[in-house]
């Protein structure tokens, strides 16, 4: 119980209540300071305070990419903090500048797509991925490229093509963002007419039919079997060797609370483990560790057995990194597959 009480907790202060909070500093130093950085100075998430960076984001730009953040992409939505929590966050961001915030043009600049495809793939790919798909990892240390100190974020990305103008965008091209890998292409000889051009193309990727996730998944994999629990236990036993896992060990939920022997023999927890599989997830997310290693949960209850597991692919969603949504939804079929040999 006392373990259920602090995974509660754990995930309450994950998902906390954005209300508690009202100044921008607050706001920010709770919400966005693990990642940006206590003065926007940069981690997993890059630098909001240098110069190059505030110098060319508009408040707009701020403003839409807290709310809508980065789908797919570390940088989670903050819709639910509200629209003058937001704004108190801009204020903050924008204390770190002594410059008024840049106002942009809001016309589209019409470029050669074409063209500025294949300067794309000359200038760009390396760095911001086919098709603006962004560096790859999460930016946390462990899939970070040490080649690079800051990963470079998804340009085809919704959240970001809804937040820039193509003026911003060009802006950026040409001026670059000193202090981060993002080099000036006016300086590196690329003309305007070129830029203008890298610009449509960047644009185009938001025509691109982006991976959607199902919204509706339930929260827990449920089974149900009609044999004995311990027949049923044996089964799952026998499943997860079957599928390269190892059986750490199965307790009663009761364990630990009550005397030795005394446990409910019809309420166990078994815990099983792929190593291999469980430092590549470490890999791509520490956040996984909140639901590994792997158990599953069986109740008898009138001559039932229930099976249950929490849903590694919901619990993902919550963590917009699509890396760590593949390998959870790998997870989940895992999990099922498991749990229907043990029930057949
Ligand atoms: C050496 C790697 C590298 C190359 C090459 C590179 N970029 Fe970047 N780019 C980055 C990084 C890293 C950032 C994030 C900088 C920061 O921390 O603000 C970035 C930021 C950007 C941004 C701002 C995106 C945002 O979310 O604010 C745009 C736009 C951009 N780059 C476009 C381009 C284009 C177009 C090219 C090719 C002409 C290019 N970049 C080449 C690494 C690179
Ligand atoms: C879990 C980590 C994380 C948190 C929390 C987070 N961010 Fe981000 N943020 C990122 C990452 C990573 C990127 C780069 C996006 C990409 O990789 O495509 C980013 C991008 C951004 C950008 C775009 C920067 C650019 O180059 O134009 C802004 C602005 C931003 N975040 C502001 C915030 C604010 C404000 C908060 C708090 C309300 C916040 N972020 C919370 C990780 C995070």
């Amino acid at each position: 119980m006392k373990k259920i009480v602090n995974i509660l907790f754990l995930l309450l202060l994950i998902f906390n209540n954005p209300y508690a909070y009202s100044n921008g500093e607050d706001l920010y130093n709770h919400h966005c300071s693990a990642c940006h950085g206590i003065n926007g100075d940069g981690g997993v998430g890059i630098p909001l305070s240098l110069p190059t960076f505030l110098d060319r984001a508009s408040d707009e730009y701020l403003t839409k990419t807290i709310e809508l953040g980065r789908p797919g992409r570390v940088m989670p939505a903050f819709s639910g903090i509200g629209e003058s929590g937001i704004t108190s966050i801009v204020n903050y961001i924008r204390s770190w500048s002594k410059k008024a915030a840049p106002v942009y043009e809001v016309s589209r600049i019409n470029g050669d797509r074409e063209a500025g495809k294949k300067l794309y793939l000359e200038h760009c790919v390396s760095c911001h991925g086919k098709e603006g798909s962004g560096g790859k990892g999460t930016g946390v240390t462990f899939s970070r490229s040490r080649a690079l100190s800051i990963i470079a974020p998804s340009l085809g990305n919704e959240g970001f093509l809804t937040s820039a103008s193509d003026h911003m965008i060009k802006d950026v091209i040409k001026q670059g963002r000193k202090g981060t890998p993002m080099m000036s292409f006016a300086n590196k000889g690329l003309t305007d007419k070129q830029i203008n051009n890298i610009v449509s193309y960047i644009r185009s990727l938001e025509d691109k039919k982006r991976v959607s996730h199902p919204d509706v998944l339930p929260p827990l994999l449920v089974y149900e079997s009609e044999a004995s629990i311990e027949e049923t236990l044996a089964a799952i036993k026998k499943a997860i060797v079957g599928s390269n896992f190892r059986v750490i060990r199965v307790q009663r939920f009761d364990d630990g609370y009550v005397e030795k022997g005394k446990g409910d023999d019809k309420k166990i927890i078994i815990y099983f483990c792929n190593f291999n599989m469980l430092y590549s997830a470490l890999a791509i997310d520490p956040r996984v560790g909140l639901f590994l290693p792997c158990r599953i949960t069986l109740i008898e209850k009138n001559g039932k057995v229930k099976l249950m597991s929490i849903n590694p692919a919901t619990m993902s969603k919550k963590f917009n990194n699509d890396e760590l949504l593949k390998l959870c939804d790998e997870m989940t079929s895992l999990y099922e597959s498991i749990m229907e040999e043990a029930t057949l």
